[in-house]
């Protein structure tokens, strides 16, 4: 599997799939890292893995349509044929999706349907609910409402802070993410 990671900021589940490709425990090659934010730490991490990177922004070209376009065309140049979005911030467009049908996977912190959009963790802690956690699915057109591959549960307790929740959801992510990409590809090594 040839994998391109779409990350928009930290990189903190980009360096865990990463160290896990690198260790062996994952067939297959992270032969991109793509991210919409020049400044983002996930390209200094990139460079750190010896990982190709590239960094570009929708608002360097005039329609979010070029964009992707771009993006694809990097996609096609790599033989990408899987892609893993770790924080990336955007919503993908049509033209990728088609390119991409059943091959793009992304983390939401959790549990879906339930919080969806840009703030799950904080949505989840200021309702007050007594547990969330992680989602890993399938991106379609939607905000975060793809096809659910897998999902864990965090218990929020009366001592947690916003701070102590977004730990625990983050050392959630770590371990399912590297473990779900694994076994998807294990999967479909196995059908082909
Ligand atoms: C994660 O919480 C993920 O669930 C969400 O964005 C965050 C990315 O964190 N989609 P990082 O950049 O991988 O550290």
């Amino acid at each position: 599997m040839r994998i391109a990671v779409f990350a928009s900021g930290n990189g903190s589940n980009f360096q865990v799939i990463a160290e896990a490709v690198k260790a062996g425990k994952i067939d297959g090659e992270i032969v991109l890292l793509f991210s919409d934010n020049k400044q983002a730490k996930v390209l200094e991490r990139a460079e750190q893995l010896g990982i190709p990177h590239v960094s570009f922004s929708p608002k360097d070209f005039s329609e979010k349509s070029i964009y992707e376009g771009e993006i694809l065309h990097l996609l096609e140049e790599k033989k990408v044929n899987f892609i893993v979005l770790a924080g990336y911030m955007r919503l993908i467009g049509p033209a990728l999706l088609e390119a991409f049908p059943e091959k793009i996977i992304n983390i939401h912190p959790s549990l879906l349907p339930q919080f969806p959009g840009l703030h799950g963790i904080r949505d989840a802690y200021e309702a007050r609910v007594k547990e969330t956690g992680v989602t890993v699915h399938y991106v379609d057109k939607g905000v975060d409402t793809g096809p659910i591959i897998a999902q864990e549960r965090v218990i929020i307790t009366e001592d947690d802070t916003m701070s102590s929740l977004e730990d625990k959801i983050h050392q959630v992510e770590h371990r399912l993410y590297p473990e779900v990409l694994k076994k998807i590809i294990e999967n479909r090594e196995r059908r082909a």
